[in-house]
Formats: structure tokens, C-alpha cells, sequence
């Protein structure tokens, strides 16, 4: 029923909670997996450097970007090593607004599934969801999987 599922993730341990079930959809007849890392240059700790600096210097921002870029990598590859026995798996980084390009990427991907952590890196007590993952499940007409914390 889901052939493609798209799994985004910001490697939190929420979001790795994700990966058990997504084993599980391989009876279901599940084939390709496509794991999604948005970097958000603008909501990270080098917020005011980035947009000011990036401003001025370019180089600083993609600099920024690569460094994050090769840090994701290394991440998506150990995920792509527990799925791949199991899926074809496609990995990709993105440099966007993580809501906006995981609602973009399933639409290009035509994907069948989004299933998402339910919270992230902030992990706020108080919060039902996290803001990304509210956001993918209220814009998206993908159905979606939550998984909880
Ligand atoms: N940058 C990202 N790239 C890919 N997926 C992401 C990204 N950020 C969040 N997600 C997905 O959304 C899920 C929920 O994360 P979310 O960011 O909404 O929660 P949070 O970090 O606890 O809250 P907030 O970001 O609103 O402070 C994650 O488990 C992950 O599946
Ligand atoms: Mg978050």
C-alpha cells in the first residue's frame, strides 16, 4: 500500500524512534525508502552569523553549509546502512525551511507516506507536537505517520 515512504529526520532521538517501524512496513511491501535532512541556516546557533555574515561574505555561508552538509552525510549513512538491507534507500540533504522542503520532496518524490517523530532536537515537554512535524501533517496531503516520543 506504501511502496515509497519518505522519513525525514533531523537525527534526534525522536526521529530515530521512526526507524524500527519503518522495518516493519517491509511486509506490507514497502520497497524504497527516501530519508530526508533539511539543514535551516537560519535556525541554527549560527543564526545571526549566517544571514549577517552570509550577507557579507558568501563564502562564510556555503562554508557554513558544507560543514553541516558533511556532518549530515555521515549521519544519513549509518540511517541508509540500517534500512538498506531491508529497502532500496535514496538519501538527501536539502538546504531549505525543514517543513516547506519535506512537503516539497514528498510531492517530487511521489512519495505514499510521510512518517515523522513527533518532536525533534527541542523536544518540549508541554508540546503535543513539534512545529515541523505539525506543519508537514496539517500542509501535507500525504498521509502521515507519527511516530510518538
Ligand atoms: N531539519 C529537519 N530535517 C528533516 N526532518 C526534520 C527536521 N526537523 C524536524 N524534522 C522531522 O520532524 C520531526 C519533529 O521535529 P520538530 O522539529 O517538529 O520537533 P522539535 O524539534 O521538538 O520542535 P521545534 O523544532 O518546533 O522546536 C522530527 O522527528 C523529524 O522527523
Ligand atoms: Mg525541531
Amino acid at each position: 500500500m506504501f511502496k515509497k515512504i519518505l522519513f525525514p529526520t533531523d537525527f534526534s532521538q525522536c526521529s530515530d524512534n521512526v526507524i524500527p517501524y519503518l522495518k516493519k512496513f517491509k511486509d506490507s511491501g514497502t520497497k524504497e525508502i527516501v530519508v530526508l535532512h533539511v539543514i535551516d541556516l537560519r535556525y541554527t546557533g549560527y543564526v545571526e552569523s549566517a544571514s549577517w555574515f552570509g550577507e557579507v561574505m558568501p563564502y562564510f555561508k556555503i562554508d557554513l553549509f558544507n560543514t553541516m552538509k558533511e556532518e549530515a552525510e555521515k549521519k544519513l549513512k549509518s540511517i541508509q546502512k540500517k534500512l538498506s538491507p531491508h529497502f532500496k534507500v535514496k538519501v538527501r540533504i536539502e538546504d531549505g525551511v525543514p517543513f516547506k522542503t519535506i512537503i516539497e520532496v514528498a510531492e517530487k518524490e511521489r512519495v505514499n507516506l510521510i512518517a515523522i517523530g513527533s518532536h525533534g532536537k527541542s523536544n518540549i515537554e508541554e508540546m503535543l507536537l513539534g512545529s515541523v512535524s505539525e506543519k508537514v501533517i496539517r500542509k501535507s496531503d500525504k498521509p502521515c505517520m507519527v511516530i510518538k516520543r
